[in-house]
């Protein structure tokens, strides 16, 4: 089922990616279109970092299978114990800090090199797609590495592993929390108008390793397609937004997205 896919395809599938039939046709579709393009935009979720061992949140071994997300990943699970809060970010922070940028990453980052107008919207907070190279990006749930003040909202960048509990502002002493967007937050007014600019303004928006349940990311899809973009959704799971995206390509956001774009 997979003639006329091209040399590259074929040699995935001995490598064990899941190809059914017509994924051929609609990867050379999908080639054809990002060679051609002059605008594209790339939303990317928790998959795209699962290639580098960082867990997702909802799959199988997600993050919220374990975790109550309102206990840790709240404004009011902050307040009420943030030695707690901090504890989780604390462990999140070692289990990433070993973690480097897949291919996936660094075909996105090269997107950005050689694409007219590229913007990448990513909902991850682990930092991949910098040290992968990518600097046109708005990380819409913040990062990782990088704290505010509670106080002054004065925001740095901070790579200690384990952060001292409970960190404080060098400025003004306050309470330093993680700069994350956390549930019941909104996000930042540059992001979302930098977002929503890239969205309506591309050819082609390419989907890769999110389950699509979070708002506003959520809608970016819905968003891109009334603007008369194209959109390329890569999963590991079947294809589920079937009303707003043209084209699916389902296997490992490791295996898939070099097929995609040849610099
Ligand atoms: P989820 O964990 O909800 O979804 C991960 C998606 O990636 C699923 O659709 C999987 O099928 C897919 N996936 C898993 N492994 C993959 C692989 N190797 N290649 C391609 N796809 C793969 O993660 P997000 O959609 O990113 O919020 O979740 C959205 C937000 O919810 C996160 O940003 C986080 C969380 O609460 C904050 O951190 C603020």
């Amino acid at each position: 089922g997979t003639a006329g896919v091209g040399g590259a395809a074929i040699r995935q599938r001995k490598q064990g990616l899941l190809l059914t039939m017509g994924t051929g046709s609609t990867l050379s579709l999908v080639q054809a279109k990002l060679a051609a393009a002059r605008s594209v935009t790339v939303l990317t979720g928790a998959g795209i970092s699962a290639d580098s061992g960082v867990p997702t949140f909802r799959g199988p071994d997600g993050l919220w299978r374990n975790f109550r997300a309102e206990d840790l990943a709240t404004p009011e699970a902050f307040v009420r114990d943030p030695k707690l809060v901090w504890e989780w970010y604390n462990w999140r922070r070692e289990l990433i800090a070993t973690k480097r940028p897949n291919a996936a990453h660094d075909v996105v980052a090269q997107m950005e090199r050689r694409i007219e107008r590229f913007w990448l919207i990513t909902q991850n907070v682990d930092g991949l797609h910098r040290d992968a190279g990518s600097r046109q990006l708005s990380e819409i749930h913040g990062n990782i590495w990088k704290v505010r003040c509670t106080t002054c909202r004065q925001v740095s960048d901070n790579r200690e592993v384990p952060i001292p509990i409970l960190p404080s502002c060098g400025r003004c002493a306050g309470l330093l929390r993680p700069h994350i967007v956390w549930f019941g937050e909104g996000l930042a007014e540059e992001d979302l108008q930098a977002s929503d600019a890239a969205l309506r303004n591309c050819d082609i928006c390419l989907i890769i390793g999110t389950s699509g349940l979070v708002y506003p990311a959520a809608g970016f899809a819905a968003v891109a397609k009334r603007a008369g973009a194209f959109v390329v959704e890569v999963n590991l799971d079947p294809p589920q937004r079937s009303g707003v995206v043209d084209a699916t390509l389902q296997g490992r956001a490791k295996d898939i997205v070099p097929l995609l774009f040849q610099a």
